[in-house]
């Protein structure tokens, strides 16, 4: 298996990730994403949002507010709940989170530990220019209490009836005491999730179709099956506001760890709001005549987490013959930060013409580059090691024929192929069918 230090490298040697504030020397698990790590990242929230929003008839978006009413996280238990035992080395002085510790004394020393204390990990600023208790305002740790404030608008603007979800992406801010393994916990991170309203007693149901969709949104996007599995939260494990919870897991090069959880919330969130809010959140059942306040059911995955496994999971170094090999890799075609190259075979007038015209074409549609620099080999190899899936390669007998070939990442097969046929080809390719 790929090792994380492997994978931070090649994201900064390809542009995919690079340290924040590198230059000054960086500020702790912060990271910026250079132009391959933001299309990547771009493709998985797109895809996220087609298989939840687009294709579903009974889930809409939304995109809230960072910063929110502070009486928002009073109502959901986030001032009062949302913290972690911390404890400090006496000898060392490095600070641990103890529910993560095997034993009571420091990993790193084996010192002797201060006692174990709560800590919020609620980010605080002010709103304003007089910074007092007024004006203290957080920055949100999960985008879902933006959807749950907002039930009642989408509800009622959308028509919608239950069960219905509301969708987000968004970044998310937790003061983490052990950030670490690169971007797979870091302070500043970005969430999608939906926050799905059903009928109570319907919720288990619910429960198991969400697990579901969300396990197949992975296997369809190429993730191997034996590198997922889903585990459910003991009791003691529960977040304050749930009832079950189950975690998708991913074998990570540190041993399996979660990439998305789904959670049953029940009615706490909406109930908690009516309560300190005075507004009625309550749903009038068309059927029952009823009125009541719906369970929840709320699929809730990383943005950055998918983007590491996803990495993860395609990369291999590959020994092709005795003394040649490759890194590639073999991301599915949809999450490829760059869908195809162009080549001309050789940097002739007449080649690189037709190249750049087809280039010109293609990238209307997806993000292409245009390559005539050093040999043909070199060139494949480059995009082999960004996951780009289709190599377009511009020789003498296209200047005859107007065919092209397309090299395959992964088989590193050529076709060739009608210049009027590369858009239909591609598109057959990158397209996913959910
Ligand atoms: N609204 C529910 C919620 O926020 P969570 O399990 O705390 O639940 C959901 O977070 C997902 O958000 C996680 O599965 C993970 O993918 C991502 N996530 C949470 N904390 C993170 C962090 N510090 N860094 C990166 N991703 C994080």
């Amino acid at each position: 298996m790929v090792t994380m230090d492997e994978i931070v490298a090649l994201c900064k040697r390809r542009g995919f990730i690079f340290q924040s504030s590198e230059i000054y020397g960086g500020l702790n698990s912060c990271w910026d994403y250079g132009p391959l790590g933001v299309e990547m990242k771009n493709n998985i929230k797109r895809l996220w949002w087609k298989a939840n929003v687009q294709l579903r008839d009974d889930v809409v978006g939304l995109d809230s507010s960072i910063l929110m009413n502070p009486k928002v996280w009073e109502a959901s238990g986030h001032l009062s709940n949302f913290a972690d035992p911390m404890a400090d080395c006496k000898v060392c002085k490095k600070r641990w989170r103890v529910d993560q510790l095997q034993e009571y004394k420091c990993p790193e020393c084996g010192g002797e530990l201060t006692e174990a204390r709560m800590f919020n990990l609620m980010f605080k600023t002010f709103m304003g220019p007089v910074e007092d208790e007024s004006a203290v305002v957080y920055l949100r740790p999960e985008t879902a209490q933006g959807i749950f404030v907002n039930f009642v608008n989408v509800q009622q603007t959308m028509r919608k009836k239950l069960p219905f979800g509301i969708a987000q992406i968004g970044k998310s801010f937790r003061n983490e005491i052990t950030p670490g393994n690169f971007i797979f916990r870091t302070r500043e991170f970005e969430q999608m999730e939906i926050e799905y309203f059903v009928k109570p007693g319907t919720d288990e149901y619910w429960h198991k179709h969400w697990i579901e969709q969300r396990i197949n949104w992975y296997y369809k996007l190429g993730i191997r099956k034996e590198n997922l599995r889903v585990r459910e939260h003991g009791k003691d494990e529960l977040a304050h506001y749930a009832k079950a919870c189950v975690d998708i897991e991913y074998l990570f090069p540190m041993g399996w760890s979660e990439l998305e959880g789904i959670a049953n919330r029940t009615d706490f969130d909406l109930t908690q709001h009516q309560k300190y809010s005075g507004e009625n959140l309550t749903y009038f059942d068309d059927e029952t005549k009823q009125r009541y306040i719906p369970y929840v059911i709320e699929p809730s995955a990383g943005v950055d987490r998918s983007l590491l496994a996803f990495l993860i999971d395609a990369y291999e170094y590959q020994q092709i013959d005795k003394d040649d090999f490759r890194v590639v890799l073999h991301l599915h075609p949809a999450i490829a930060p760059v869908k195809a190259a162009v080549f001309p075979l050789m940097k002739k007038e007449e080649l690189v013409k037709k190249a750049r015209e087809i280039y010109n074409e293609l990238k209307y549609k997806w993000i292409v580059q245009y390559d005539e620099s050093g040999s043909i080999g070199k060139r494949y190899r480059r995009q082999d090691e960004i996951g780009t899936p289709f190599g377009i390669t511009v020789d003498y007998q296209t200047l005859e024929d107007e065919t092209v070939t397309i090299r395959d990442r992964d088989t590193m097969e050529q076709v060739r192929v009608h210049i009027k046929e590369i858009i239909p080809y591609l598109e057959e390719r990158i397209e996913v069918k959910f």
